[in-house]
């Protein structure tokens, strides 16, 4: 585990983030583990508040990655560019701005510092904290007419980036089941996968334009039978 004195909170609000959830499941962590897998890390609760020595978190979302590599190699532009948005006074006009600039980025699989900025600086001033993307790949949720403060909170997010850089951990985009071809016995895996919308509206699985099937959930489950031997029957 980390030793560092002050505990690391997620960087965004990301839909079935487990930030509330996290004493009850705590309680039902294992104590003793080799590496921490965490497949479908999205907002990082979990991972963060357990700090590991010795991770692999993935997601299939490129610019969530990106965030989390760049939170590691570069976090001080990270900052400079979430304040210089902070210091503008944010109306419609300017997330609309903001939003297309962030577009842009995605358009021109543009994957730096600023992309990883407009990320952070979006979640807080869109509608809910989500993250939704249409057919195209392009992030469009609305504004939630309020202006904010700080999009960010500096010493978190530089806590963050010591641990990243001072531990083993791998950042990876890729799908689940590449994830997991590593996992050895002793190696603790955390599913946290999108769900199965309730009805047809209700949506929360547009986090990449893909979207999460009924096919993929099939996948996972028979993932997570090969990876728990004694689940098969
Ligand atoms: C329920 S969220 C995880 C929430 C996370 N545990 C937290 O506390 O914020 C599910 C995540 O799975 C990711 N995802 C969707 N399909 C995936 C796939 N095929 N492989 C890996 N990750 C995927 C999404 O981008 C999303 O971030």
């Amino acid at each position: 585990m980390y030793s560092c004195q002050q505990s690391m909170n997620p960087v965004l609000k990301w839909a079935g983030g487990k930030k509330q959830l996290l004493p009850l499941i705590n309680a039902m962590l294992p104590n003793d583990y080799c590496r921490y897998y965490e497949p479908f890390v999205g907002g990082a609760a979990v991972f963060l508040s357990l700090a590991p020595s010795n991770a692999i978190i993935n997601d299939v979302n490129i610019q969530l990655i990106n965030l989390y590599l760049q939170i590691k190699n570069s976090v001080e532009e990270i900052i400079y560019y979430i304040n210089f948005m902070d210091n503008k006074t944010c109306d419609l006009d300017y997330y609309l701005e903001m939003r297309r600039k962030y577009n842009k980025k995605i358009q021109t699989n543009t994957l730096d510092a600023e992309c990883a900025a407009l990320l952070v600086w979006i979640n807080k001033h869109c509608f809910n904290g989500l993250y939704r993307v249409n057919s195209k790949g392009l992030f469009n949720v609305p504004y939630n007419n309020k202006i904010q403060g700080r999009s960010i909170d500096e010493e978190n997010i530089r806590n963050i980036s010591r641990y990243l850089r001072t531990k083993d951990i791998s950042i990876t985009c890729s799908d689940f089941e590449d994830t997991c071809k590593t996992v050895k016995a002793n190696d603790f895996v955390y599913f946290d996968s999108p769900y199965i919308p309730q009805s047809n509206t209700a949506d929360f699985t547009s986090y990449a334009k893909t979207g999460f099937t009924e096919e993929d959930h099939r996948r996972l489950a028979s993932l997570y039978k090969n990876l728990m031997p004694q689940v098969q029957n």
